[in-house]
């Protein structure tokens, strides 16, 4: 910062006069805090200030300011105790294995010692994707945008790791135990000065976990999830995860994945190398079936691939086939053309997201598995990055569609497509949280949207209208099955 310049200098005196006009001005148009003016008393200051002006215009509308002071026992303490936290979807238990391992290099996980030619040498990691929760908290620390004057922040950022905390208690029948620590979150939230300013419709956290575990309805045990996200003060905030619920407050963005690129030039490097890459497969399923699902569409869709000798079939799970080994599923994901992507436990999957990476085109059947979540990182135009065969009832995934649709598309298309996905590999993938890169990852672009999903609240409030009106109420469109496909 510049020093004062007192009257030492007439001509620097008159700039800082006319660039406070100009300011001034540019400071009312925008209808700044009126408190800012208050530092115009004198020319001296005025000079002074010239600098922090000009470089705080370039955050303007973009400023967030995060809750430092959250009490550890919301995240810290978690990673500390990560020998109690399970990496899967079942309860930790004493001969299950723990978080431990994955939590290193900031959330990032070990770095992957065998590519074996089928990953980079190097920005590839073994990623747990619950950790999405501390990758973001990370990535937020190295924000250009974060201010410590929660006056002058467009968004109150909460670093708790929920779904961490959740995981601990998720299978516990006693409720009061599974809700207590959401509980114990919200109330902390809401005694804050900061609460008061929009009551938390400013606030937003991230959870690596669905939606739907934080969002149980009913005090009944059998139910599942927690109720973090149905306490009163939950529902004046804004979460972001993995899979949004069927609520207009929950935002899905991507699943992390096991590339975080730490220059640009990884990134364009990766490109052209799946650019690049032969692909002898028409088709591939990577997964295992459900046979305990009675709607689940994936028995016939495995039927379908074994069926067809331009189909691959990679059985997770059975003997000999680790598919928490990214070098397993990238392997086969880059020698195929498309990447067929039902729904799973839930309609959404990580497996979208590393087809993306491999440049194979995905192929999904239903809409909420990828059109309606990731609305601000996917383009809205979804025929031009994938291939959507509606599959509403099982009975809809008619005998050999799958092939017959794959091979009616033209390699004009197909090219096309391919080079679509190709392009949005840099806005699907969270950089490496020790580096900034140009291009915008998946972090920008959640940022730049809940950003702009909080400037469209105080734009209801400038207007004098119920910002409650539609914030969190039930979003009928999420996992609505179109009438007529497209
Ligand atoms: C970790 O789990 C063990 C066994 O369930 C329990 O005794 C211990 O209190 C837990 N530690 C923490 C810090 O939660
Ligand atoms: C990656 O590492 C392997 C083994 O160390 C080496 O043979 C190969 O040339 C490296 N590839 C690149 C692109 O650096
Ligand atoms: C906020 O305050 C902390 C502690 O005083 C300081 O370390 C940090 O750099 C400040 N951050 C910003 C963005 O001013
Ligand atoms: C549930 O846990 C709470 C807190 O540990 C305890 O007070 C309560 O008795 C438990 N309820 C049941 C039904 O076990
Ligand atoms: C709780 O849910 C289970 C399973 O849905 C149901 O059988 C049971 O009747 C419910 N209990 C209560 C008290 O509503
Ligand atoms: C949620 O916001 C409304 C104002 O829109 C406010 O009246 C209410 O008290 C808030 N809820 C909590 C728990 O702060
Ligand atoms: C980009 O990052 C990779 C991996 O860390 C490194 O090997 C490479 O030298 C970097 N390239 C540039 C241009 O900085
Ligand atoms: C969507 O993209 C496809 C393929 O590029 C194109 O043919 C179609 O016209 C686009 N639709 C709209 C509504 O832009």
């Amino acid at each position: 910062m510049e020093k004062p310049v007192a009257g030492k200098c007439h001509k620097e005196v008159w700039f800082g006069i006319l660039v406070s006009f100009v300011l001034c001005f540019t400071i009312l148009c925008f209808d700044y805090s009126t408190s800012m003016l208050g530092v115009y008393n004198g020319v001296n200051l005025l000079v002074r200030r010239v600098h922090p002006y000009i470089t705080r215009d370039s955050c303007y509308g973009r400023y967030i300011y995060v809750h430092d002071d959250l009490p550890a026992k919301f995240n810290d303490d978690l990673l500390k105790n990560c020998q109690n936290l399970t990496t899967g979807s079942k309860p930790k238990n004493s001969d299950t294995q723990n978080m431990c391992r994955y939590i290193v290099n900031l959330g990032l996980g070990p770095e992957i010692e065998e590519p074996e030619g089928v990953l980079a040498n190097e920005s590839w990691f073994i990623t747990n994707p619950y950790l999405l929760e501390v990758i973001f908290h990370n990535k937020m620390k190295q924000y250009k945008c974060l201010t410590n004057n929660s006056n002058q922040a467009s968004a109150i950022y909460v670093p708790s790791y929920v779904g961490l905390d959740a995981s601990l208690h998720l299978w516990d029948f006693n409720l009061t135990v599974r809700d207590y620590s959401g509980k114990d979150l919200v109330g902390w939230l809401s005694g804050k000065p900061e609460w008061k300013k929009m009551w938390g419709r400013d606030h937003f956290m991230v959870a690596g976990r669905t939606s739907w575990d934080f969002r149980r309805q009913k005090e009944n045990s059998s139910d599942w999830g927690t109720n973090l996200r149905v306490l009163p003060e939950s529902m004046n905030m804004s979460m972001l995860s993995v899979e949004g619920s069927l609520w207009k407050n929950d935002f899905a963005i991507p699943y992390p994945t096991n590339f975080h690129p730490a220059n640009d030039s990884d990134v364009v490097q990766w490109q052209n190398r799946v650019r690049s890459q032969k692909r002898p497969f028409l088709f591939t399923f990577v997964g295992a079936p459900r046979p305990d699902m009675k709607d689940s569409i994936r028995g016939k869709l495995i039927d379908q691939c074994q069926a067809s000798s331009n189909c691959k079939f990679l059985h997770c799970g059975s003997s000999g086939i680790n598919c928490n080994n990214p070098v397993t599923v990238m392997r086969v994901f880059e020698s195929s053309v498309f990447c067929l992507q039902p729904p799973g436990d839930s309609h959404t999957r990580r497996s979208t997201f590393d087809s993306f990476l491999a440049g194979c085109i995905p192929v999904f059947f239903h809409p909420a598995t990828a059109y309606t979540q990731y609305l601000w990182h996917l383009p809205e135009n979804h025929t031009k990055y994938s291939v959507f065969i509606p599959v509403k009832e099982v009975e809809d995934l008619k005998e050999g569609i799958i092939e017959k649709t794959l091979l009616g598309i033209s390699k004009h298309e197909e090219l096309a497509m391919r080079e679509e996905v190709i392009r949005l590999i840099p806005n699907l993938v969270y950089a490496d949280p020790r580096s900034r890169l140009e291009t915008e990852d998946a972090f920008d672009l959640a940022v730049q949207g809940i950003l702009g999903r909080i400037e469209n609240v105080r734009e209801v409030i400038r207007e004098r209208k119920d910002p409650s009106i539609g914030f969190g109420d039930e979003d009928n469109f999420k996992f609505t099955f179109p009438e007529t496909p497209e």
